[in-house]
């Protein structure tokens, strides 16, 4: 062999040692020699909290498991129309991406520094770009948690936890989460990766948000301090709504396919516990104010079902006139359940339905505008949607998508008191705990509508993602001083 060429293989063998380098390691290595660094990290951090990291989708990025399903370091490949990989997988890749951390070190891990923009500390260059734009991320707090094996990280660290009150704004459009800070009525930060997310409520505790995401089918279970999403729950169709128990320690998803169902999960193991049939595809889904029933209503059928939370059965339904849309529950002194009010297909007004005679007692049509042209486009055959009643039992609020307002009615004759124009499409409203304010989802402007409910005026009308629809006030636990 001449120089020249024995030059040229050595070279050509050091190239293929090199390329397999990363290859070699994550994946032949691993079975024979486990990752040095198995022991120093948390297992358990890694599969419910490190893994979703991988699945997600940040805006105009392509997710890490895109690539390194085929590329280096190697992600198991997802079964056929799984959200998530079993436990099997889950000890792969984490054996593989172990190798990929200095524990106890995020700002030399690779795994938190490849991605992650050079100009906040990141690499040079990474083949799956910067996902990352600085180090405040919270998926980048989140690997760096995992990392340093505990709750305190880099300049997040010093910071306690707190609760504070936050609107939490979905896109029925988008792949994102708008969270809305109440006493400044800035958005202060946006939930990545969940697309066409339809419905929101947060865990009493303040600890996590849930979201119903329509893409993947799912339950979305969003650390609230983090905003990581922590675990994607597969349902068992695809979900419009849901509502939570008053212990935090369930969440009813409604499954808008035929033959309707609500899915019953148990969010403290994480996992779907039950699907109680019921009779047609579930649009919204409530828990009662005193916590012992799970009200879902189906658009096709016209049927309300009201399952018992103790025994998760349904204990009666109630057939209407046309399509359940959305619906508001008033009390009794005692707190249980006295009306239903009810929005329906086609019916530009509010029904009453009386819990304990299980009977409409009353309907009545939300007033026309003069001089208003209604709005007619892209209805979805719910003229009216959205409902909520203040906390001191006053006021009944009613959105209309025919005249873009809020209609406010007094709880005790349901008089009309005001209306006023909050933007195109209203779909949803929230109140602040205090009943002052009133968080409007302006769906057709991308806006949320801000109304003062002592004076009916709009005070603000703040930007969002894409054709806002459902939206909650929730307690979330914040590491920043906003
Ligand atoms: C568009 C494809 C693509 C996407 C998306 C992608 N990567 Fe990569 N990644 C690559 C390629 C190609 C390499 C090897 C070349 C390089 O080092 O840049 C790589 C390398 C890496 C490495 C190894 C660095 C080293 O030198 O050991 C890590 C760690 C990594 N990626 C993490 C991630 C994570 C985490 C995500 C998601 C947040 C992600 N990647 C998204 C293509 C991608």
């Amino acid at each position: 062999m001449k120089a020249t060429t024995r030059r040229l293989c050595v070279a050509a063998v050091m190239m293929a040692a090199l390329t397999a380098g990363h290859v070699g390691l994550a994946g032949q290595q691993a079975a024979a020699t486990p990752s040095p660094n198995a022991s120093k990290l948390d297992y358990e951090f890694f599969r419910d909290q490190v893994q979703p990291i991988f699945l997600a989708k940040r805006p105009g990025r392509a997710r890490c498991i895109t690539c390194h399903a085929t590329g280096t370091p190697r992600l198991q490949a997802l079964a056929d129309g799984a959200t998530s990989w079993t436990e099997a997988q889950s000890r792969q890749n984490f054996d593989v991406w172990t190798r990929s951390v200095v524990p106890g070190n995020p700002n030399v891990s690779k795994l938190l520094v490849h991605p992650l923009a050079r100009a906040a500390g990141g690499d040079v260059f990474h083949g799956g770009g910067q996902q990352w734009t600085s180090k405040d991320d919270p998926e980048w707090r989140l690997l760096a948690q995992w990392v340093t094996g505990g709750p305190k990280v880099g300049g997040a660290a010093a910071q306690s936890l707190s609760y504070k009150t936050r609107i939490i704004q979905t896109n029925a459009a988008g792949d994102d989460v708008h969270v809305i800070d109440p006493a400044s009525n800035k958005v202060v930060s946006i939930i990545p990766g969940i697309e066409v997310a339809h419905g929101v409520v947060g865990a009493p505790a303040g600890d996590r948000l849930y979201f119903t995401n329509e893409s993947l089918h799912t339950l979305d279970v969003v650390d609230s301090a983090s905003l990581a999403i922590i675990k994607r729950i597969a349902l068992s169709g695809r979900p419009n709504n849901l509502g939570v128990t008053n212990d935090g320690k369930k969440v009813y998803v409604g499954i808008a396919q035929a033959p309707g169902a609500v899915d019953v999960l148990d969010v403290v193991k994480l996992e779907r516990i039950k699907t109680v049939p019921v009779d047609g595809s579930v649009h919204n889904v409530y828990v009662t104010p005193d916590g012992k029933f799970a009200v879902s209503g189906s658009v096709a059928t016209s049927v309300i079902s009201v399952i018992d939370t103790t025994t998760d059965a349904v204990a009666w339904t109630y057939k209407e006139t046309s399509g359940i849309r959305p619906m508001i529950f008033d009390t009794n002194p005692d707190g249980s359940t006295r009306r239903i009010f009810v929005q329906l297909s086609n019916y530009h007004g509010i029904a009453v339905v009386d819990w304990a005679t299980r009977k409409e007692v009353t309907r009545f049509d939300m007033a026309d505008i003069a001089g208003e042209t209604k709005e007619l486009q892209g209805l979805q055959a719910a003229p009216a949607h959205g409902l909520a009643i203040t906390p001191d039992k006053k006021m009944l609020l009613a959105l209309s998508k025919w005249y873009g307002r809020m209609y406010a009615y007094s709880l005790a004759d349901l008089k009309p008191i005001a209306d006023l124009h909050v933007g195109h499409h209203p779909e949803w409203v929230s109140l602040t705990p205090d009943g002052k304010t009133a968080y409007i989802a302006a769906a057709g402007d991308n806006a949320v509508s801000v109304v003062d409910l002592a004076t009916m005026k709009e005070t603000a009308h703040i930007p969002v993602g894409q054709v806002p629809k459902r939206n909650t006030t929730a307690k979330m636990a914040t590491r920043s001083a906003n």
